[in-house]
């Protein structure tokens, strides 16, 4: 299969769908990889690495486009890319389209096949191409909290894991799934006092039997979140309930209860947060204060570190490419129930419901497009 990967241009989107060690894999197997040029080099690789592999570099998006069967990219495409797709053409990427009529009308009328990162689902209901980004940015909200407690940058001017004869942070995790477990143990590595709290009790069970010592895990409340906020250094947000808005678990008036400084990263902000405080910020402006208490909110955190971003997501989309190549995606998405489910508007039809719903649109079975 000829597979295309343009460079991604939504602003200060630095990632690439594609490494040159994806490239190798899917050059080794007999398929033709275009890059457009410059696309890694905001990931840190560069048009010669890709060529080292065999991969073929373009000079413009128009020509990957024009040539490819298969385009994989990170970001949905925006307005100026929607008419570079041609009918028939799949596009595997990001696409979000819940969130955007404008995009799922302009896919619709492209007659492309839709194969959303977002909705590919394992058998256990896991969202392999969202986990990688979990796991950054929960990785990430700490080496941020740990930043902003500092005095100069308005925080409480304490050290996470303190010094001998000085106590440690406390650190609060509201959510312990991917991202509140990676936050978790970043966090008791630094050797702060981490609190996990979670609403689902069989997860609270499994969070204790592998957290270090230092982590304890408490029933999330209102109740217990009030008696940890009273003492907590750095509070990260990071819970979900599945297709609705996050929950607010501190509301305006609880910030009263926090010392002056405390640091509150709320990750969950790309549900619409869940600290009532929130507002979505910027990497080039990460945070404000309301009350004393400083709020980190950056709505995509994996895009400050590309390098780890794209090779933590093109490890997980890989194996889902090298298949598509292989087999086209028909073929793919019979064989794989992974990929059936990310299918989600494939010539001119809708075929995810979630996407149908949103915009009221109708809605097609997918077992009619892949006869
Ligand atoms: N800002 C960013 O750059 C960025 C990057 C990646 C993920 N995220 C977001 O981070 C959030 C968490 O993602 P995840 O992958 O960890 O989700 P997840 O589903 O793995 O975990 C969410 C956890 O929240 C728990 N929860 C639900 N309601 C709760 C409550 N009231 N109190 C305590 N816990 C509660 C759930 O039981 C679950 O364990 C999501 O909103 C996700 O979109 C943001």
């Amino acid at each position: 299969m000829i597979v295309g990967v343009p460079k991604e241009i939504k602003n200060n989107e630095n990632r690439v769908a594609l490494t040159p060690a994806g490239a190798d894999e899917l050059v080794e197997r007999g398929h033709t990889v275009y890059v457009q040029t410059g696309a890694g080099e905001n990931s840190g690789f560069t048009d010669e690495e890709y060529k080292e592999v065999g991969a073929e570099i373009l000079a413009t998006a128009k020509e990957v486009f024009d040539i490819a069967e298969m385009i994989v990219k990170v970001k949905e495409p925006i307005e100026q890319e929607y008419d570079l797709i041609k009918p028939n053409q799949l596009v595997f990427t990001y696409f979000h389209f819940a969130s955007s009529e404008e995009l799922t009308h302009a896919m619709i009328k492209s007659n492309a096949v839709c194969l959303a990162y977002e909705t590919v689902e394992r058998p256990d209901r896991s969202l392999p191409l969202l986990i990688p980004m979990s796991e950054v940015a929960g990785r990430m909200s700490v080496q941020q909290g740990a930043k902003y407690l500092e005095k100069p940058i308005k925080g409480r001017g304490i050290l996470l894991g303190g010094v001998p004869g000085v106590k440690a942070a406390n650190v609060l995790i509201l959510g312990g799934g991917i991202v509140g477990t990676h936050a978790a143990k970043m966090a008791a590595g630094l050797g702060a006092n981490v609190t996990l709290m979670d609403i689902s009790l069989p997860r609270l069970r499994q969070l204790d039997d592998i957290m270090p010592a230092n982590v304890t895990t408490v029933m999330s409340s209102r109740y217990n979140i009030i008696q940890e906020i009273k003492q907590s250094d750095l509070i990260i947000g990071a819970v979900l309930i599945p297709g609705a808005k996050a929950p607010k678990l501190i509301t305006r008036d609880m910030l009263k209860y926090m010392h002056a400084g405390t640091v509150m990263v709320d990750v969950a902000i790309d549900q619409g947060g869940c600290f009532e405080t929130s507002r979505p910020t910027t990497h080039e402006n990460p945070t404000y204060i309301i009350d004393d208490v400083v709020h980190y909110c950056v709505a995509n955190m994996p895009g400050a570190v590309p390098y780890t971003s794209t090779v933590a997501l093109t490890n997980a989309t890989l194996p889902y490419v090298i298949q598509l190549a292989n087999n086209g995606w028909r073929k793919a998405c019979k064989e794989s129930k992974d990929l059936l489910l990310g299918l989600n508007v494939v010539n001119g039809k809708v075929v995810y419901k979630g996407v149908a719903e949103a915009w009221n649109l109708p809605y097609t079975e997918v077992s009619e497009v892949l006869a």
